[in-house]
């Protein structure tokens, strides 16, 4: 194991997002001493409200863009490090315009090297299982750090080509840099266009949940809670120059995850609709995350999918407030798209 880096300011991009707000309360839960300026665009998918009432000296908020370098000229200098969430994230948006997916994804991961490269700050990329393209329904092969790179959608080929940006730049300038890998996360604060909360949301409005296809793609399901203390444990004990895939053996078919919302939210398992396929469909997602738990000895803790699944539909119950104002425009969209 290298020596630990012990930042104590940082920039976390995408921080009024679902995955990177969930970074940004663990750090100041569990990281006293690290300051954090979030940097996001506040997108659609990107809201304020997810980082409010954590305390004002500890986390910072400015609403800008990944890819105005002028920007990042004035506010990267003095932070030892940047951990990149912001992405478009959505497959389905990817296939419908995959314009931003390569602007923010690509452009933006470059913009971000760059300045790290100027300023001489260390960098933690998060990206997908995705870019690894997908596996067979009865292959028993899992994703590794050593299985070659084979995206299918914008979205994955955006964030794949962002990968490679992040491995070149390390090579070739040195930069002192690392990447995870993630398969599916769940949890709270989750946009209503992604799969769990689109059927909670659904249920609670009396629409009928819609599955993809023939239902039996099977996505690695891991709680949010899980990817922070992952991506905060490669920030600082990580190699840099590698890769490490996070994931906690959460490997369910769509059709499974969806009879357990509908049960645990007492409706009859078989009360939904199947819905057109997406084009390019991924089959089969499933990580080996041997490397980061033996290397850098990092566990999940959230690995009860029950009760985390519980939990979250618990929080949609009770935080109709949050979702309210995406669901009608999420639906529309997807009407018009026959899903
Ligand atoms: P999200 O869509 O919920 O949030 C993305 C955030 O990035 C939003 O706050 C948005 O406003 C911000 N953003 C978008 N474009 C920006 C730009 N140009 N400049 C600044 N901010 C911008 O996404 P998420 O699900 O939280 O995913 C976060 C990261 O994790 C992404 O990089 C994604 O590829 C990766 N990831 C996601 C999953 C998953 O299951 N959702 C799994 C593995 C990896
Ligand atoms: P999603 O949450 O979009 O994540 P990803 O595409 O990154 O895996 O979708 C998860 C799975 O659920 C995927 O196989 C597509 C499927 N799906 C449905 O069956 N119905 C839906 O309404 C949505 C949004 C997704």
């Amino acid at each position: 194991m290298s020596e630990a880096f012990e930042p104590k300011n940082i920039i976390v991009t995408g921080g009024c997002g679902f995955i990177g707000s969930n970074f940004v309360h663990h750090v100041v839960r569990e990281h006293p001493e690290v300051h954090v300026t979030v940097l996001d665009k506040l997108t659609y998918a990107g809201n304020p409200e997810n980082i409010a009432g954590l305390p004002e000296d500890r986390v910072e908020l400015v609403v800008g863009d990944i890819c105005d370098a002028e920007l990042l000229d004035r506010l990267v200098p003095g932070h030892d490090a940047i951990v990149h969430y912001a992405a478009e994230s959505h497959n389905d948006n990817s296939i419908a315009d995959p314009e931003p997916f390569v602007q923010t994804n690509v452009v933006g991961t470059f913009r971000l090297l760059e300045a790290c490269r100027k300023y001489d700050v260390r960098y933690h990329h998060v990206s997908t299982d995705e870019v690894y393209g997908d596996l067979a329904l009865d292959d028993p092969a899992r994703f590794t750090e050593e299985t070659p790179y084979r995206p299918s959608s914008p979205y994955s080929s955006s964030k794949a080509s962002s990968d490679m940006l992040v491995r070149a730049w390390t090579r070739t300038y040195g930069l002192r840099a690392t990447i995870s890998n993630c398969s599916n996360n769940y949890g709270p604060y989750q946009h209503v266009e992604k799969f769990i909360p689109r059927q909670i949301t659904n249920i609670i409005d009396g629409i009928r949940p819609k599955l993809y296809g023939d239902g039996k793609n099977v996505r690695d399901w891991i709680h949010t809670e899980d990817h922070s203390s992952a991506v905060w444990t490669i920030l600082t004990k990580g190699r840099v120059g590698e890769t490490y895939l996070i994931g906690a053996d959460g490997e369910k078919d769509n059709i499974t995850v969806l009879r357990a919302i509908l049960k645990a939210m007492g409706k009859p398992e078989d009360d939904f609709d199947w819905v057109r396929d997406r084009p390019g469909h991924d089959r089969r997602y499933a990580i080996d995350s041997t490397k980061l738990r033996r290397e850098l000895g990092w566990e999940p803790r959230h690995t009860d999918f029950e009760s985390g699944l519980e939990a979250t539909i618990a929080w949609y119950r009770e935080h109709e407030d949050w979702w309210r104002p995406a669901k009608a425009a999420t639906e529309a969209k997807y009407a018009k798209q026959g899903q």
